[in-house]
């Protein structure tokens, strides 16, 4: 296949944040995953787990979403803040019905975000909270001058505020998050935001709780209603083999699972095309953004795991998957600012799954780390035309690609979704020139391939064979593979 790309041809910005993450109070994801507690025997540094921590550092994660998800409204942020042995503890009845003892709270979260070098995105509690809970956990966190909230945080050992930029003003509030109708979260939502004060130096940008997957009445009925005093809405979509009562195996799949999958995945573009246009109508000068909070593929639990906890392996279908998706996000990146793959650790489709003082990278760790050139990218133009691959009269394309440019680098990533067969490229980059090549690929020998404490370099990325000669890249990609090429231009 040949493909021309046109590196003068820029077609906007990739937003740093299409690579953000979450992490929500759910399963052993904060818990265990991220945070063992100062007395553990888990090395760690301020309770944070140190292993899982310089792992995901190599991310350079550009934003972090916490605490839920459906706990954060039911999350009330004085339970987690002073002494760790006088916090109340609560039962988690969203999640598996287990005792959180809340010793994971706000100074946590932020001492996490620095541990990381990453941003903080805090959701409030709109369902099961007041405003006044919500205005009052926003001056705690970010006001600097004189005032009991203020003082208080200082006594629980924290000087300066924290910088804050991003609040969401609820979860899924047509779900879990309270099961409201559209117009009365329209309502909710400018009652709360309106108490969401600006003390740091930079504004809140405020994200509002916005649809699930196809929901075109919920995002209508907020640009009618709210779009004057929001910075984003949130889209919540998620992927499963085939349907949410019916979203397969992790990693046990034959080759229609694999290839439904991959369907799945892409029908996201349907959800987004739906919700821009709407936006489009509304805000013509792209003022809102559009925030897919949560995303990711949704599988049955392993098997043997609490039904709650929402624990999966992850394979080589997963990466394919993340990289069709994210490259979806870089099109679309006018109007899609911010993207939280759901979730971090040990968590739906994670970057990192944890066992005692084990850790495994997950392929869809590699794919993030191999992408990661792209954030603040420009986008360049990238011309081609490939065939589809599939089976049982399911069809998928066979290639996605996307390329950027950023301090003089040229990143390119590509995957193959074909079960079955490799693919010559040939890519002619015109525009600059380029020298110094860097070619990593993911693959495997089997699809269902996956990380495990007993293999944990099953999938790992190896060098991609490339020739460049004359501004044209030669390659072969395999089968089901991934690869990212760097650039530098001359
Ligand atoms: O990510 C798991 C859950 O999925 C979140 O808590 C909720 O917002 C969504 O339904």
């Amino acid at each position: 296949m040949k493909i021309v790309v046109n590196t003068s041809r820029k077609q906007g910005k990739i937003s740093k944040y299409i690579y953000g993450q979450f992490a929500e109070h759910l399963g052993r994801c904060i818990y265990e995953g991220l945070y063992v507690g100062e007395d553990s025997d888990i090395p760690n540094k301020n309770g944070m787990r140190a292993d899982v921590v310089n792992a995901l550092r190599e991310l350079q994660i550009p934003v972090l979403r916490w605490p839920g998800g459906c706990f954060a409204d039911d999350y009330h942020w004085r339970d987690g803040i002073g002494a760790k042995e006088t916090r109340p503890y609560m039962v988690n009845t969203n999640w598996g019905g287990v005792v959180e003892n809340n010793h994971f709270g706000t100074h946590e979260f932020f001492e996490l975000c620095e541990q990381l070098d990453t941003e903080p995105y805090i959701c409030g509690n709109v369902g099961s909270g007041t405003v006044q809970e919500m205005r009052d956990w926003v001056e705690y966190m970010t006001f600097d001058g004189d005032s009991p909230l203020a003082n208080e945080r200082r006594r629980n050992g924290r000087e300066k505020p924290w910088k804050l930029k991003f609040f969401g003003v609820g979860n899924e509030n047509w779900g879990c998050g309270g099961n409201m109708r559209a117009e009365y979260y329209a309502d909710e939502y400018k009652r709360y935001a309106t108490f969401i004060r600006n003390y740091g130096e930079e504004p809140i940008y405020k994200i509002a709780g916005g649809p699930n997957n196809g929901d075109a009445h919920w995002m209508e009925t907020l640009m009618q209603n709210i779009a004057h005093m929001t910075d984003g809405i949130s889209l919540h979509n998620y992927s499963f083999e085939e349907s949410w009562s019916n979203r397969g195996n992790a990693s046990v799949f034959d080759e229609k699972g694999y290839y439904l999958l991959m369907e799945n995945a892409l029908s996201i573009e349907k959800n987004i095309k739906l919700h821009e246009a709407i936006m489009d109508r509304y805000d013509p000068e792209n003022k809102i953004a559009l925030i897919v909070d949560e995303w990711g593929n949704w599988f049955e639990v392993e098997p043997g795991t609490n039904p709650g906890f929402l624990y999966q392996q992850n394979s080589m279908r997963d990466a394919i998957s993340a990289m069709l998706i994210l490259h979806i996000f870089h099109k679309h990146a006018k109007r899609i600012k911010m993207a939280n793959i759901a979730q971090m650790v040990n968590v739906l489709q994670a970057m990192i799954l944890t066992e005692g003082d084990k850790m495994v990278l997950t392929p869809t760790y590699h794919i993030f780390r191999m992408m990661k050139g792209h954030m603040d990218g420009e986008s360049v133009d990238i011309d081609y035309d490939c065939g589809t691959a599939g089976v049982d009269g399911i069809e998928v394309p066979k290639i996605s690609m996307s390329a950027s440019k950023k301090d003089g680098i040229l990143t390119i990533s590509m995957c193959n979704t074909s079960l079955s067969e490799d693919e010559e490229i040939e890519m002619c980059l015109s525009g600059d020139s380029y020298t110094d090549t860097n070619a990593e690929l993911l693959t495997s020998q089997h699809m269902t391939d996956c990380n495990t404490f007993d293999a944990p370099e099953t999938v790992k990325p190896t060098n991609l064979n490339i020739s460049f000669e004359n501004s044209t890249l030669k390659l072969t990609l395999p089968k089901m593979s991934a690869a990212v090429i760097t650039l530098k231009n001359e």
